[in-house]
């Protein structure tokens, strides 16, 4: 029979949902069983035991690998992690973009569908565009939809920290998506392109490069990797082909701008919003510009207890919000 230490073990690991602590905890109790010379318990545990590591490896790919939580150890220091509550419908998109996003969580949601059919889903994703038109709020957006953490990489930092070892962190970063299921942010890729300039350790940005191509080629976990950039001009060919999908995002056309600010005045009256003067003001503005202006103004009403938004102080608001854009 089980030890009393064996019977308290099965029950943690039941409740603590650790089926594979649970396995080996039984197949401790086989074991025990053919030591005392009870072989058919034995040989019945052992058949049981295979049955349901079987059964496991049927579970649908989604339900199977465990979201982490802080990262710890080796991973410390690489990446922080979040659970953003953002959704798609949050953000302004033009249609094309949303509809590409949509098709990204569609196929992920699929991915027994298509693995069945010998297809994976689309889930290496890059993103070009200028500064606050929405490629880290696309990251949350992507994670929020499919309840998946948000794992991000400062590549800059991974660099700079890191300097001489970034290739073998990087591999670190690649096995964790393998273990630990979530979307994987590269933010400030461009920091590859940016030190490859510079003159110092050529050779060590080029390796980084390298790996990351060599990882990202070789990877077939079940995370979304999302790599996003301002700048267009330094990722090459052989960059572009090793993603699923290329995303631009580009600052907002007037009707987007038009949703974008009542999206953000929901709980203002903006009736009386005087749009022509409010379009002219947000020309070239991109979505965070425009975004912190509303919310500036949104400030003043709250601070006067009106509910009115005044054309006049939300143009005021974005014209001190307006600054250069930096274009890809
Ligand atoms: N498409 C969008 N729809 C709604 N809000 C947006 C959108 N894009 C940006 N914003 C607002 O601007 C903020 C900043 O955007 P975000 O961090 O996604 O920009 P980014 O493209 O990642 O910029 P950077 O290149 O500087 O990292 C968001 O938190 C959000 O409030
Ligand atoms: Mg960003």
């Amino acid at each position: 029979m089980a030890t009393a230490q064996q019977l308290k073990a099965l029950i943690e690991s039941y409740t603590e949902h650790d089926p594979e602590r649970f396995l080996s905890v039984a197949s401790q109790i086989a074991a025990h069983a053919a030591r005392a010379g009870k072989i058919k318990l034995s040989d019945e545990l052992c058949k049981l035991i295979e049955e349901a590591r079987k059964k496991q490896n049927k579970q649908p790919l989604l339900s199977r690998s465990i979201p982490i939580a802080q990262p710890s150890g080796d991973l410390s220091g690489l990446f922080s992690a979040s659970f953003p509550k953002t959704r798609l419908s949050d953000m302004v998109l033009d249609s094309e973009l949303k509809q590409r996003l949509e098709r990204v969580i569609f196929e992920y949601r699929q991915v027994d569908r298509l693995h069945s059919h010998g297809l994976s889903p689309r889930r290496k994703l890059l993103l070009v565009g200028p500064s606050g038109c929405g490629k880290s709020m696309t990251a949350s957006a992507l994670a929020g939809e499919l309840e998946l953490p948000l794992l991000t990489v400062q590549f800059h930092i991974l660099i700079t920290k890191f300097m001489g070892e970034t290739a073998a962190k990087l591999r670190l970063i690649f096995e964790s998506m393998k273990q630990s299921r979530g979307i994987y942010l590269f933010d400030e890729f461009d920091a590859i392109g940016a030190h490859r300039h510079t003159g110092q350790d050529v050779g060590e940005i080029r390796r980084v490069l390298n790996s990351f191509l060599v990882f990202l080629e070789q990877d077939d976990s079940m995370s979304i990797i999302i790599a996003a950039t301002n700048l267009e001009d330094f990722l090459d060919n052989a960059l572009f082909r090793r993603f699923d999908d290329t995303l631009r995002y580009n600052i907002p056309t007037p009707s987007m701008t038009r949703q974008l600010i009542e999206n953000r005045f929901s709980n203002f009256s903006i009736v009386r919003l005087n749009w022509n003067l409010i379009l002219e003001s947000t020309k070239d503005m991109t979505h965070a510009d425009i975004v912190k202006a509303c919310e500036d103004a949104a400030k003043e009403a709250v601070l006067d207890e009106r509910k009115k938004i005044i054309s006049t102080e939300l143009k005021q608001a974005l014209t001190q919000r307006r600054r250069p854009i930096i274009n890809s």
